[in-house]
């Protein structure tokens, strides 16, 4: 249903303006995205693991298997003429193919945590971006990245060029999208941020994405059937908004305005790998409001990042649902690491965690809102994590013994180096290993 004419809208707008916003950033919350918001629960219910344990420990066999035969201390002798470099198992999955961009699709099998599965756009065309404006929000031009993104059928969406794309507003992707910035330097700068609200399954891989403001709202198509009103956006990198199976990998981040990613509203199957995160303070925020206990189907897997230079907290800071944080290399905070409220739980495995020389700054964790006697009863497990220059986790909780037994623990925090050395976009070249 399009929205229909402009006069109404208009009424909508001036009425709406002064009503709390009942959902973040609309600022029409017509039967459209009511309908979405329903679909979206109901996705989020579907993709609920009820045994967590066991995509942990599914996660570390992966990990363990593409481990064999790597030898971890090469680190920093580069790459050997054409031999594939990949350390961990998602680029295992399809760096060493020569072939890599004619097989571009290959990406879509290669997420493992709670985000496997997701598939993007592998059912859809490719869709070529060439031009790097945003000019018409609601009519967006063909070859620009918010013409792909609105698209109805799955599209796995790629650059011709290098190219710096400045938001003008909000940019709203659609279910099925992949956004795969391999073979080209792709830039999301000094604009608005990228938002997933309400939909299911997107790859998002390969930006660099820095710099991004709060934006005001106004007009924004969502879809092809549908454009509606919306609030500002908060200036977050990406915001994942009550969306399900989303991978966010090899993304670079820094300075955004608000988080740089924000995992929110009952979103859940989500998995962010590889990416390289540096200047910035509130990092990751996984569940935004301790009232919404929704948040309790949240399921995220947070694997071989490098938390780096500049940044100060939250990386991530969790509310109510479970958080796998495996094999990341955190050698950069100013407070702490890891951190929550609202019972989440945390489990934390072979990272290596390097604390600042500040002395008040050595514990990794940090507990809001809750008292010592209540937060003792939140399961945060330290299983194998590396801690240099100081740096201490303080456990809570029943000890996790759950633990499939077999191959249950995560590879060793010493190969975290090693497994985080390409986190980031990468440099592909054609016809050449990754
Ligand atoms: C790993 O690589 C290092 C440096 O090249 C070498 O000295 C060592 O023998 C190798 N280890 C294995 C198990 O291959
Ligand atoms: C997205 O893909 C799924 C799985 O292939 C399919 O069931 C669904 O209809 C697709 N959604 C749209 C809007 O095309
Ligand atoms: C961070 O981004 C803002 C724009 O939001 C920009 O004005 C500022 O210069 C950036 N800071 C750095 C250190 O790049």
């Amino acid at each position: 249903m399009e929205s229909s004419n402009f006069s109404l809208l208009f009424f909508y707008v001036i009425f709406l303006a002064i009503l709390p916003t009942l959902q973040a950033n609309i600022g029409q919350f017509d039967h459209v995205w009511h309908r979405r918001l329903k679909e979206a629960r109901e996705a989020a219910k579907q993709a609920y693991k009820p045994n967590p344990m066991k995509v942990t420990a599914e996660f570390n066999t992966h990990v363990m298997r593409a481990m064999k035969g790597s030898n971890s201390t090469r680190r920093g002798l580069g790459k050997k003429n054409d031999e594939c470099e990949a350390a961990n198992p998602i680029d295992k999955c399809w760096r060493c193919d020569p072939d890599w961009e004619k097989n571009r699709k290959k990406l879509a099998d290669c997420a493992i945590g709670f985000g496997h599965g997701t598939t993007g756009g592998k059912d859809g065309k490719i869709y070529v971006v060439g031009d790097n404006s945003d000019k018409d929000l609601v009519n967006p031009k063909p070859g620009t990245l918010r013409h792909a993104v609105i698209q109805t059928e799955p599209l796995w969406i790629i650059f011709s060029r290098n190219m710096n794309i400045r938001l003008t507003a909000e940019l709203l992707i659609t279910d099925n999208k992949t956004i795969d910035a391999r073979g080209a330097n792709v830039h999301i700068l000094d604009g608005a941020q990228m938002t997933i609200q309400f939909v299911k399954n997107i790859i998002i891989h390969g930006l660099h994405i820095h710099d991004i403001q709060p934006i005001s709202g106004g007009l924004i198509r969502d879809s092809m059937s549908h454009y509606g009103v919306r609030a500002m956006s908060d200036g977050d990198g990406i915001s994942v908004f009550g969306s399900t199976h989303i991978w966010i990998d090899h993304v670079s981040m820094t300075n955004c305005s608000d988080g740089l990613i924000d995992v929110v509203s009952a979103s859940t199957a989500v998995t962010i790998s590889n990416c390289h995160f540096v200047k910035h303070n509130d990092v990751l925020l996984f569940g935004a409001t301790d009232s919404f206990s929704r948040d309790k189907v949240m399921q995220v897997t947070l694997a071989f990042n490098h938390f780096g230079k500049g940044l100060v907290q939250r990386m991530p800071r969790c509310r109510w649902g479970f958080f796998h944080i495996v094999n990341n290399d955190y050698t950069h905070w100013l407070m702490y690491a890891v951190g929550g409220s609202q019972q989440p739980t945390i489990i934390s495995q072979g990272n290596r965690f390097v604390a600042p020389k500040d002395r008040n700054a050595k514990e990794v964790t940090k507990r809001d809102y809750a008292p010592e006697s209540e937060w003792k009863n939140w399961n945060w497990r330290s299983e194998g994590d590396l801690f240099e220059n100081g740096a201490f986790f303080v456990e809570s909780g029943k000890k996790v013994t759950k633990f499939p037994k077999t191959d249950a623990k995560a590879v060793s925090a010493k190969s975290v180096a090693f497994l985080t050395k390409d986190a980031g976009p990468i440099k592909c070249i054609p016809n050449k290993p990754c």
